[in-house]
């Protein structure tokens, strides 16, 4: 489960992101650098995340016209990094233009797309995640980056190999905050997801490495 926990490194300092590196380490496998630190510290996250032999996915949800979508998935390929995302809303040539930057590359990182914020609720969001995830798939995208509750319908619609990530993760303990469709990480993984991503659970807890053990626990 290790390999399937994604924590997400939603701070302001290179040093609390590192202080956090440190801590979960013995736990964690993946770190997510998200707009918010990147903006803050850039790659030197990344390398130190390298150096600890960890691997980080940077989700900063690439949204442009495809040239520069294109470039930036280049660039975020150069640092190494395991993962990265961009809006599959941005369409479908800037999808297949992000997706053949990578072709051939020997160390490439898996590309998901972003379909509907797990900040958002309603009544269709389900039809558009669907809808979405056919898109990235067609695109050649490794997979979607989606709610728990949509994850059974993504993997019907795309295929069980197509990589789902799922945000919006809530064990009973903790918060929901401004997230909205959420599912606790045993729920989650039961669904079929093949990463879930927890920011605020773990990084907020006062003790960041309990919660993590606990969440891995509650995963099996
Ligand atoms: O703190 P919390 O567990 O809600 O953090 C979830 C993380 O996943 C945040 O970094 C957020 O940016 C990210 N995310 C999300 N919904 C998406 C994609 C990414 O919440 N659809």
């Amino acid at each position: 489960m290790r390999n399937r926990l994604i924590v997400a490194l939603d701070v302001n300092s290179f040093d609390k992101a590192k202080k956090l590196v440190d801590k979960l380490s013995p736990y964690v496998n993946i770190f997510k650098v998200g707009s918010r630190l990147f903006t803050v510290c850039g790659p030197k996250i990344i390398n130190y995340i390298n150096k600890k032999r960890k691997k980080t996915f940077l989700d900063l949800k690439f949204f442009d016209i495809p040239n520069t979508v294109e470039g930036a998935v280049r660039a975020a390929a150069k640092y190494g990094v395991f993962m990265t995302t961009l809006h599959i809303s941005g369409g479908f040539d800037m999808l297949k233009k992000a997706a053949g930057a990578l072709k051939g590359k020997k160390k490439k990182p898996l590309l998901v797309g972003v379909t509907v914020l797990t900040s958002k609720a309603g009544k269709d969001i389900a039809k558009e995640v669907i809808k979405l995830a056919l898109i990235a798939k067609k695109a050649k995208l490794d997979g979607v980056v989606c709610s728990p509750k949509e994850t059974r319908q993504v993997k019907r619609a795309c295929g069980n190999k197509f990589i789902v990530v799922n945000p919006g993760i809530r064990p009973l303990w903790a918060m929901r905050g401004d997230q909205r469709r959420v599912t606790t990480p045993e729920k989650a993984i039961e669904n079929g997801a093949d990463f879930i991503v927890v920011g605020r659970p773990i990084i907020k807890a006062k003790y960041p490495s309990l919660a993590a053990q606990k969440i891995l626990e509650e995963m099996v």
